[in-house]
C-alpha cells in the first residue's frame, strides 16, 4: 500500500490558512497571494467563453490556441528555444505541474537538490514521487543565494534533479546571471535535470530574471515551470504550465496531467487566453505596486515591531522572510526563560492576539527556523492594518495584553 505517502508533512500554510478562517478582521499576510484583480482581459475572456457555451472537454494538454501563445511567450519573453507549442503542456496552477514533473522524471530513491529553505510543496512533491529532497543551504548573508561549492558538494550518485527557484520563496532572494551559468554548467557536467520553478518572474525589483533553459543547450535538460497565479492575479483560478522538450518525458506528464485532470477547465484556459493577448501593463503595474508595498511594508515594521524582527529588503519575490530577534526584551512575554521563541510561537502569538497571519520559518525546512514569513503582497490597508496591530503587540497595551503581561513594561522605544 502507498504507506510512504504517510511520511510527506502536510504544509503547514494549510494549518495556517485553516486557523485564519476563525480569526474576525483577519490580515492575510500568511498565503501568497496577491490582492489585486485579475486583469479585465481575462474576466471578459472567461464571461465570452461561458456565454458562447465553452464547457466542454478539451485537447488534455490545452487548448491549441493558449499553447501557442505559451510558446511564443516562452521564446520571446524568456528566450527559450521552445519550437514546436506540442512541448508546452497546461497545467492546474504551477503546484499541479511540479507533481506532474516529479512523477514523470523520478525513480525511488532519486536524489532532488532543493533550496533550504524552501516553499513546502517542492518536498513534498519530490516525497509524493519517492524521491529524496536535499536541502542545499540558502545565504541569508548572500542575499539568500547558494554558495555554489557547496551546492557541489550535496551531489552524489543518486542526484538526478537540481531545482531551482528564482525569485524564491520564501526568501526573495533572486539568483544573479552568474548564478544561473554557473548552475547550469554544473548540470551538464553532472548529468543532471534541472526544473525551474519560475513561478516569480515577474516579481523582480533588483536584479534580473534569467531562465536557465535559455542558456545553450540547457533547454534539452531543463523543465521550466510557470503559473498565471501571480503575474496576472489568477491565484484562485488555477493556471499554470511547463515545456518539456524531451518526448518520452513529456508523453509520461502528459498521461498523468490526463489521469489526475482530464483537462484544465475550459473557461479558465480561455482566460489565459484574454491573459496573454491582452495589454501586458498589469505585470509592471503589479510590480511597481508590489515595491511600494515591501517600501511601506519594512519602514512600518522597523518601528511597529520595535526590532523583534529583523532583515533586508527581498530583491525579488513578495515576502518578507525576517530573523526573530533573539533574547530580546519581548521575550519576556513568551514565558520565564529568555529563549527566542520557535517560529510557531511566535506565529500563534501574532495570530491569536493580533489578527495577524504569517507562517513559521520551519514550515520552510530547518534552517526557516528562527524566522517568519509575511506576504506583502495585501493591499496598503491591509498592510497597514497589520502593522497597526503589530504596534500594540510589541508595545503590549492593555487592550491587547494576552498574557496579562501589562506592568512588566515590555515596550520599545
Ligand atoms: C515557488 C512557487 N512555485 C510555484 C507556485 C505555484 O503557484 P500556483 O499553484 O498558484 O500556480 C508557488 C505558489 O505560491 C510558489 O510559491
Amino acid at each position: 500500500m502507498a504507506s510512504y505517502l504517510d511520511g510527506v508533512p502536510m504544509s503547514g500554510i494549510i494549518r495556517i490558512r485553516d486557523m485564519m478562517y476563525s480569526v474576525a478582521n483577519p490580515f492575510r499576510l500568511d498565503q501568497g497571494d496577491v490582492s489585486f484583480d485579475s486583469p479585465g482581459s481575462v474576466k471578459s475572456a472567461m464571461a465570452r467563453a461561458i456565454a458562447e457555451n465553452k464547457t466542454h472537454y478539451l485537447q488534455t494538454t490545452g487548448v491549441p490556441r493558449l499553447r501557442e501563445l505559451i510558446a511564443a511567450k516562452l521564446r520571446d519573453k524568456n528566450r527559450i528555444p521552445v519550437d514546436d507549442p506540442e512541448d508546452v503542456l497546461v497545467t492546474h496552477g504551477g503546484i499541479h505541474g511540479l507533481y506532474l514533473i516529479c512523477r514523470a522524471l523520478l525513480e525511488p530513491g532519486d536524489e532532488v537538490l532543493i533550496p533550504d529553505p524552501e516553499w513546502p510543496p517542492a518536498a513534498g512533491n519530490i516525497l509524493a514521487a519517492q524521491g529524496v529532497p536535499v536541502g542545499c543551504p540558502l545565504h541569508e548573508s548572500k542575499g539568500w543565494r547558494y554558495d555554489l561549492d557547496e551546492l557541489e558538494s550535496k551531489i552524489t550518485p543518486k542526484t538526478r534533479i537540481l531545482y531551482l527557484n528564482s525569485p524564491h520563496n520564501p526568501t526573495g532572494g533572486v539568483l544573479t546571471r552568474s548564478d544561473i551559468d554557473r548552475l547550469a554548467a554544473i548540470a551538464r557536467e553532472r548529468k543532471l535535470w534541472v526544473i525551474s520553478d519560475e513561478a516569480y518572474e515577474d516579481v523582480v525589483f533588483e536584479g534580473e530574471h534569467v531562465s536557465i533553459a535559455s542558456l545553450p543547450g540547457m533547454y534539452a535538460r531543463t523543465i521550466p515551470l510557470y503559473t498565471l497565479s501571480k503575474s496576472y492575479a489568477m491565484t484562485g483560478l488555477r493556471l499554470g504550465y511547463v515545456a518539456i522538450r524531451d518526448e518520452t518525458i513529456r508523453e509520461r506528464a502528459k498521461k498523468l496531467l490526463f489521469y489526475t485532470a482530464s483537462n484544465v477547465a475550459s473557461i479558465v484556459q480561455f482566460g489565459g487566453i484574454g491573459a496573454l493577448e491582452g495589454p501586458q501593463d498589469c505585470i509592471e503595474e503589479f510590480r511597481t505596486e508590489l515595491r511600494a508595498r515591501r517600501d511601506l511594508f519594512y519602514e512600518g515594521i522597523a518601528e511597529a515591531a520595535g526590532g523583534v524582527f529583523s532583515g533586508k529588503r527581498p530583491a525579488g519575490a513578495f515576502y518578507a522572510f525576517l530573523r526573530i530577534r533573539e533574547g530580546g526584551r519581548e521575550s519576556e512575554m513568551w514565558g520565564a526563560d529568555s529563549r527566542p521563541p520557535d517560529s510557531w510561537r511566535m506565529v500563534e502569538y501574532l495570530i491569536e492576539n493580533g489578527r495577524i497571519g504569517a507562517v513559521p520559518g520551519v514550515d520552510f525546512g530547518a534552517r526557516g527556523e528562527g524566522y517568519v514569513r509575511f506576504c506583502f503582497a495585501r493591499d496598503r490597508k491591509e498592510l497597514n492594518g497589520a502593522l497597526e496591530s503589530m504596534k500594540q503587540l510589541f508595545h503590549v497595551t492593555p487592550a491587547v495584553d494576552p498574557h496579562g503581561l501589562t506592568g512588566n513594561k515590555v515596550a520599545v522605544e
